[in-house]
């Protein structure tokens, strides 16, 4: 194994005798980041408004697959809804700073915000949004092409993306995991994408929306695009959806 690996796995193993600032009871980040006074705030429909689908659940588990070719037909609103609902759904918010959402997350600290690139969604027009999950909105940052033209060059799969219906982008806030767990919020932060990604995967499937996973992708022009700084705030995985052909 390579001496960088080693040390991460060195530098982020649990230790005694270094409290964390929860630990040392500082009070926690708060669990979204902030929205610039007076911005237009887009409310999303209830996830609930999309009728549910009932599943076999092994045929699902079984059929699932990473869908790169998707339909010309838009995603409606209800549909990404619904998919924000099961990736990142907020059904609780706790008194130290966590909360209680659709996927589990390592303290329920849910470290991430999810970043949306949209093509076609039925009433929303093409661009970047924050997914504001405690309100359950959106909150637009930017325009449609200009999005395209600083985004798409940062994937390896930039045609998938390119022609996906939108783009799913789960973004750490760092301190919200470390204020709990030290230097293993590096660890919990790349475990906890990977139950997010999979409640897409199969909360897509249901609807016949299909999904493929994204972590090939440039790290600095990508988070200078989405307007983090890379250090305490950086993109950790991503997906592209779109209806099934
Ligand atoms: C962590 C991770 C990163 C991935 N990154 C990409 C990617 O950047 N581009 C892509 O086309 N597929 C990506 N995939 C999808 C995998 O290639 C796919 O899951 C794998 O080939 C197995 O196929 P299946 O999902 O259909 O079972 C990624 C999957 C995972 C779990």
């Amino acid at each position: 194994m390579e001496e960088e690996i080693k040390k991460f796995l060195q530098a982020t193993g649990i230790k005694e005798g270094h409290p964390t600032e929860a630990e040392r009871q500082l009070p926690p980040p708060p669990p979204e980041r902030s929205v610039p006074e007076g911005a237009r705030v887009l409310r999303l429909p209830e996830p609930g408004l999309l009728p549910d689908k009932e599943v076999n659940f092994l045929e699902m588990v079984e059929m699932r697959a990473s869908i790169r070719e998707y339909s010309d037909k838009p995603l409606t609103l209800q549909e990404l809804s619904f998919l924000l609902w099961s990736t990142q759904g907020v059904k609780m918010a706790l008194e130290n700073g966590g909360t209680m959402r659709t996927v589990p997350s390592a303290g329920a600290r849910h470290a991430f915000e999810t970043y949306l690139l949209i093509h076609r969604v039925e009433g929303l027009p093409p661009g970047l949004y924050r997914f504001l999950a405690l309100g359950h909105a959106l909150l637009p940052i930017g325009q449609g092409d200009e999005a395209d033209a600083a985004l798409l060059p940062c994937f390896k799969s930039r045609n998938m993306v390119e022609r996906s219906a939108a783009m799913f982008l789960w973004c750490a806030d760092y301190q919200r995991m470390a204020h709990r767990f030290g230097l293993r919020a590096a660890r919990y932060l790349f475990l906890d994408a990977g139950h997010v990604c999979q409640n897409l995967y199969l909360a897509a499937f249901t609807h016949q929306i299909g999904v493929c996973a994204v972590g090939a992708f440039d790290d600095e022009p990508l988070n200078a695009a989405l307007g983090l700084d890379g250090e305490n705030d950086f993109a950790v995985y991503g997906a592209t959806v779109g209806k099934m052909k």
